[in-house]
């Protein structure tokens, strides 16, 4: 690789950035990263940081899992690729299949169509979705629910379910039939509620309203996190996700987690369904599937599902769906030691302990800092969000949140930013020492709002 000087020079001058705009990042260059080891990575000038984002939600294990990262040579050497399109198939790519099926068996997920990352995941699972109505004879049922703030990722698909402006404004006109209902938040929602239980009452009279008008038989699937991710880390109560499966149920509509960030213990149950007592229909996953090492997703499939395919005879139950990527033998080999690895580390445990003490320490800086007007979350999943006034919750300003990011980097710990919230995300293997340090460059950095 070139040297320091070169990277620094050329830094955001000949690509763009995702989830950026491309001025900003040549006026403000991002941070260079060079190097992770542990839970930490270090940056083109030599700071080292303790990364409270693991990577983006992905990297579970930290960056020194070895033998993710021997099963990645290893597989490299045998067999760099081959093709899952009909008529192939590799032996990383079978034995995943059938880890997973084990893996995701309280779940009720026997099949997994596996994929390049979380949106085509998404993509996939929003298409089977249809096809699965059409199999059976429904083939007016096109239409897909969501909830406001939902993150589903960028294909078009993902994007029309999404919840936030943010990601659909500047590529509308959307999917035709993708329609969201309110989001079950606690801090803002459209029925002054505060209380948990009655707005997840509130919002399932909403969806079952939404249905109604709609027409039932004219709805595909509805999609939902089970802790909402990226719109800013919202956990509903625990009633919220039963009461979707229920109304799902009774008008014939299926229900997809979108686990992309929830599967594989980051919410402290192995996945956000099995959080929640539920089983969906079909699962999105990707992330930490890998560790983050190799893009790679995998949808699984439940046995309704899997029936109404693998019984049908005609054209219908065709899949023509699919990626070169598919079933990547590297990606399968590193998803294969990704699991094994997580097991052995029990890192759903850990995630739920540190989440207890990462939220507590969280909740602990609203007494010292103003600026903080909310801190939820749920395992290792955690937002601060940051107002301007905590009377009226109107949004800190953005020079403030990037001058809260740049403090808490400068103190030791790499925090997201993203709109007025501060993610965090770590590592599922961090330490009760590493939570100290998280909170106390939080601490640090959240003076920066004066
Ligand atoms: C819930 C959820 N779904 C889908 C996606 C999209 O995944 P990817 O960025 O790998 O395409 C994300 C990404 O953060 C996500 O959080």
């Amino acid at each position: 690789m070139r040297d320091a000087n070169f990277l620094i020079e050329n830094n955001a001058r000949h690509m763009w950035h995702p989830m950026a705009h491309p001025a900003e990042m040549q006026a403000m260059p991002p941070k260079v990263i060079t190097a992770g080891a542990g839970v930490h990575v270090t940056d083109v000038e030599g700071q080292k940081t303790l990364d409270a984002v693991g990577g983006l939600w992905n990297v579970n294990l930290g960056y020194s899992c070895q033998p993710v990262k021997d099963a990645i040579r290893d597989q490299l050497s045998d067999l760099p690729y081959y093709s899952a399109f009909r008529g192939t198939s590799t032996g990383p790519a079978i034995e995943l299949s059938y880890e997973l099926r084990e893996w995701f068996e309280p779940d009720g997920l026997t099949r997994a169509f596996f994929t390049s990352g979380g949106s085509d995941s998404v993509e996939t699972a929003l298409r089977l979705a249809r096809q699965y109505h059409k199999i059976r004879g429904d083939r007016d049922r096109t239409k897909f629910l969501s909830l406001k703030k939902g993150y589903h990722g960028t294909h078009f698909g993902g994007a029309s379910v999404n919840g936030n402006a943010n990601f659909r404004r500047n590529y509308e006109p959307m999917l035709a039939g993708c329609f969201q209902i309110p989001c079950p938040h606690i801090y803002r929602n459209p029925f002054g509620e505060s209380d948990p239980a009655k707005l997840a009452q509130l919002c399932a009279a909403a969806l079952e309203d939404e249905v109604a008008f709609q027409g039932a038989d004219t709805i595909a699937a509805f999609i939902m996190e089970p802790v909402l991710g990226a719109g800013g880390v919202i956990p509903p109560h625990e009633s919220f996700m039963p009461l979707v499966r229920e109304i799902c149920d009774r008008h014939g509509i299926l229900l997809i987690a979108d686990e992309v960030i929830t599967a594989f213990g980051r919410t402290g149950a192995w996945t956000g369904s099995r959080l929640w007592g539920v089983k969906p229909d079909l699962m999105c996953t990707a992330k930490a599937i890998t560790n983050g090492y190799y893009p790679f997703g995998a949808v699984m499939i439940a046995e309704k599902v899997v029936e109404t395919f693998e019984n049908n005879d005609d054209a219908f139950g065709n899949i023509g769906h699919g990626y070169t990527y598919s079933a990547h033998p590297v990606g399968a080999a590193a998803a294969l030691a990704t699991l094994a690895e997580t097991k052995r580390l029990n890192v759903a445990e850990n995630a739920g302990a540190r989440g207890d003490e990462l939220l507590a320490g969280c909740k602990g800086l609203m007494d010292k800092h103003q600026i903080v007007g909310d801190v939820r979350g749920k395992g290792l999943m955690i937002c601060l969000e940051l107002v301007a006034d905590r009377a009226t919750k109107s949004a800190a300003a953005k020079s403030v949140m990037g001058d809260v990011f740049e403090k808490t980097y400068g103190a030791g710990v790499m925090v997201r930013v993203s709109s007025n919230n501060v993610i965090l995300s770590p590592p599922l293997v961090i330490t009760s020492d590493d939570v100290a340090t998280i909170v106390a460059g939080l601490d640090h950095g959240l003076s920066a709002a004066g």
